[in-house]
């Protein structure tokens, strides 16, 4: 007869799930996309500890809370400035204790303490293949540029706008008679498959802490 092992099997060890935060300001389909790829299991071991966002009325954070989701507004007209409003952001995020900050949607410009606090930790995602049209309206600019592809960037976020290191990038045609909506569905279907693919990279090599 053989002895049982003392110790667990190796495949009964059980890290500690990742810890994930989404910053949001509207609609929150990548929120969802984020979410759902998270229940999936397309996002291994993880699990989102807080939902924030600074719009109130966003529709992104009925849709958290519908799925049971720890979700909180902090109104950016509810403080007199943007670092009084960002230290609020910050203290919460310390509060939720995330491994990964996901900005998705969120119409904030970061301060360098913001992203000093968080770097190496803290994505976003772009709707334009980067370092091409960083910024606002990129889908009219490149349309208004004559560009033949187009596509969306998920990159950390450093002090500059849209600047940091990209993660990973995914690509669609610009078709002929595209409107600005039109490439910006294509482009939001592409964001929906290349942002929790992404965050599952990222968290497979992020240091356990
Ligand atoms: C997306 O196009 C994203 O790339 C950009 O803001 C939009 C957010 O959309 N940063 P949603 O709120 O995730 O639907």
């Amino acid at each position: 007869m053989t002895d049982r092992p003392s110790s667990t099997p190796k495949s009964e060890i059980r890290l500690p799930k990742h810890r994930l935060a989404i910053l949001l300001s509207g609609r929150g389909s990548n929120f969802e996309a984020i979410a759902d790829a998270v229940a999936g299991g397309v996002v291994p071991n993880a699990e989102i500890v807080a939902v924030l966002s600074d719009v109130p009325e966003a529709v992104g954070l009925e849709r958290a809370r519908a799925r049971g989701l720890p979700a909180a507004s902090v109104d950016r007209k509810a403080y007199p400035g943007k670092r009084e409003h960002e230290a609020e952001v910050l203290k919460r995020l310390a509060e939720a204790r995330p491994d990964l900050v996901c900005l998705a949607g969120y119409m904030r410009l970061l301060t360098p303490e913001f992203v000093a606090r968080w770097r190496g930790r803290i994505l976003n995602i772009h709707p334009a293949l980067l370092p091409k049209f960083p910024g606002l309206h990129v889908q009219r600019r490149a349309l208004e540029a004559g560009e033949t592809e187009s596509g969306c960037t998920v990159h950390f976020v450093d002090e500059g706008t849209d600047t940091g290191p990209i993660v990973l990038q995914r690509r669609v045609p610009v078709l002929p008679g595209d409107t600005e909506e039109s490439l910006s569905a294509r482009i939001l279907a592409e964001e929906h498959r290349a942002y929790p693919e992404a965050i599952a990279k990222v968290l497979g090599s992020l240091p356990r802490r």
